[in-house]
């Protein structure tokens, strides 16, 4: 990707993943592997393999997994360029230039941040012209002051399907530019026409102040009520904070995750410095990690709805892996916090923060709302359910205290609450010992990818693909000719496809096939998922044998679906040949 292999190998043999690894993970040899404590979760039992032979790390337990830079990226919180960099000043090497290629993509990418950047000022301009106070209105209506809209740069775009297109375009724009930042759909027909139309616009700027993406608004009640843009090459949801260009300089020493665009600005106007929003999706690890970068406390403020609640739920869980203090804002009488600040005002709300329970206590609040405890047998129910949960807290300490205030809040003593807590510690070390064996001796277990996301429709089809994969990466020379037999679009999972691709591409240019071509070159669960693959290792055997025969599944397995059949030939005739064909050999 971005650096020369000749540098990347230097660098890759100066920082061995297990020199690196151990920085981090007491790590223990027992057989070829290294095992530790996987740094990625919390585990009791060693699930963290490290492979010095093929450089790789792979955990068992949470699936985390790739080469000594995947492995700096999560455990340092960064990105591709910079673990290159972080491990280059590790070992005191150089970093070179970058490569035409990667010029090219800088400069497109600086292209599109002009292009978001004249979009919004168009967006802004439009706002303002007389025949659209329907829109200015409907920010003022809402409580805005002008200068907040300034400050966040609201804007609006008319209903039109070309008025972006037209405007831009007299900029020096090309489609293909405002496709790629996300300004732009194209019908089936294959028509391009403005993304966002009679929208109120809210764009969203990175943390060195670029406008990367947009979220616009309808002005009534019709679907969907937000349009936000796509991922492109200059915005990734999942890694950007809305607002946090503002929040960053706050002196506050924390941060207010809130939910949408509206309670961000509306915080904001009210003197919150602090406050931003994770762009509609749930809290992401990478959004977690940005904060804990900038600050060690956080209040989530999020809707009072249900959905609001059980969001807050996930994201503690999320922020307290970070080590960032977790506190939980309730919202008494309205529905999120724009909506509470417009009804009792800034300071009302700094009364809330200042009240605001740390996440434990409000987890235990949670739990006593669904019972009624008066009633004796609600009573016992409530004690079982705190005590999972009290269970679950890592320190010592905290679990007491928390244990204490949950015994107080049922009316029983400190002991009998603490009774029923070790019981759930026991019941949860048991599960965890348990899931930790079978996630280890199952292989039917490891048939589907960790990630759910890139589950396999079909698994006969995908252990085919996983084994091509495996021998290709232990013995290269089996690629040669490779395309012929088996072309990629045989392969059933997107994802093992598109490693195959790399492959054959990688093979072709004359390159090598390891690990280190593909890091920061495949998305981090995808990583995951490689590593878990080469992690199993190559049974001694014929291995062109073995990839004739896995070629033969997947082959029949694409007759079976109907993707392929031979020029002319009779379906059932294929599969009945390719059967016929596969009995000489070994099972597959
Ligand atoms: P809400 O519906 O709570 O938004 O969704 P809000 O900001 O309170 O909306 P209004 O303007 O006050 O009615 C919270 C956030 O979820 C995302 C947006 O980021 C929104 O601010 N969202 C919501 C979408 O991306 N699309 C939608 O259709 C709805
Ligand atoms: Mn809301």
């Amino acid at each position: 990707m971005a650096f020369d292999r000749v540098f990347l190998d230097e660098l890759s043999a100066r920082n061995d993943i297990v020199d690196v690894v151990s920085q981090y993970v007491q790590l223990k040899k027992s057989g070829a592997n290294y095992f530790g404590l996987c740094p990625f979760h919390n585990e009791k039992t060693p699930s963290f393999s490290v492979s010095p032979d093929k450089q790789i790390f792979h955990c068992f337990g949470c699936g985390a997994g790739g080469g000594v830079i995947t492995f700096t990226m999560k455990a340092e919180g960064l990105e591709f360029p910079d673990a290159v960099r972080y491990l280059a000043a590790r070992a005191g090497m150089q970093v070179p230039e970058q490569g035409e290629a990667d010029r090219k993509a800088a400069r497109h990418r600086e292209r599109l941040y002009a292009l978001c950047k004249d979009a919004a000022r168009f967006y802004y301009d439009t706002l303002w012209k007389p025949e659209n106070r329907v829109a200015q209105q409907y920010f003022l209506g809402r409580g805005l002051h002008r200068r907040t809209m300034n400050r966040f740069g609201l804007g609006y775009a008319p209903d039109s399907f070309h008025a972006l297109l037209d405007a831009m375009t007299a900029k020096g724009y090309t489609r293909d530019e405002m496709l790629d930042a996300g300004l732009l759909s194209r019908s089936e027909k294959g028509h391009v026409y403005d993304r966002f139309r009679g929208r109120v616009m809210f764009p969203i700027i990175d943390v060195r102040g670029n406008v990367i993406a947009f979220g616009g608004r309808v002005l009534d009640d019709s679907k969907p009520k937000y349009l936000n843009s796509p991922e492109t090459p200059i915005f990734h949801k999942s890694r950007n904070l809305f607002a946090l260009n503002l929040s960053k300089t706050t002196k506050s020493g924390y941060f207010i995750l809130a939910e949408g665009y509206m309670d961000v600005i509306a915080l904001h106007q009210a003197g919150f410095d602090c406050a931003v929003a994770s762009l509609g999706t749930s809290l992401t690890e990478e959004q977690a990690r940005i904060i804990a970068r900038h600050v060690g406390r956080i209040v989530i403020s999020y809707d009072a709805d249900g959905a609001g609640q059980s969001a807050a739920q996930r994201a503690i869980d999320i922020l307290k892996k970070c080590d960032l203090q977790v506190k939980v804002l309730r919202i008494p009488g309205a529905k999120d916090p724009d909506e509470f600040i417009k009804a009792k005002g800034a300071d009302a709300f700094r009364a809330l923060i200042e009240r605001s329970e740390d996440h434990n206590a409000y987890r235990l609040e949670q739990i006593a709302a669904k019972y009624d405890l008066e009633d004796d047998e609600a009573r016992v129910q409530f004690l079982r359910d705190a005590a999972r949960m009290l269970a679950g807290i890592e320190s010592s300490i905290e679990r007491e205290v928390y244990a204490g205030r949950a015994a107080k809040m049922a009316g029983v003593t400190a002991e009998a609450m603490n009774v029923e807590v070790r019981r759930e510690l026991n019941i949860r070390k048991k599960k965890q010992k348990a899931a930790e064996r079978r996630e280890i001796r199952s292989p039917v277990g490891m048939a589907q990818p960790k990630d759910r996301t890139l589950a396999y429709a079909d698994v006969k089809s995908a252990k085919a693909e996983e084994n091509v994969l495996r021998l290709l990466f232990y013995d290269q020379k089996l690629a040669v000719g490779l395309e012929k037999e088996l072309p990629p679009a045989w392969f059933s999972a997107p994802v093992l496809r598109k490693i195959y691709e790399r492959v054959l591409a990688l093979d072709r240019e004359g390159q090598m096939v390891d690990i280190l071509s593909f890091e920061g070159w495949l998305e981090a669960n995808e990583m995951s998922l490689l590593s878990a693959i080469l992690d199993q290792g190559i049974p001694p055997g014929e291995h062109r044998q073995e990839m004739q025969e896995y070629i033969n599944t997947i082959r029949m397995q694409r007759v079976r679906d109907g993707t392929i059949t031979e020029a002319g030939e009779d379906p059932l005739l294929t599969f009945g040949r390719i059967k016929k064909q596969n009995a000489g050999g070994q099972t597959i």
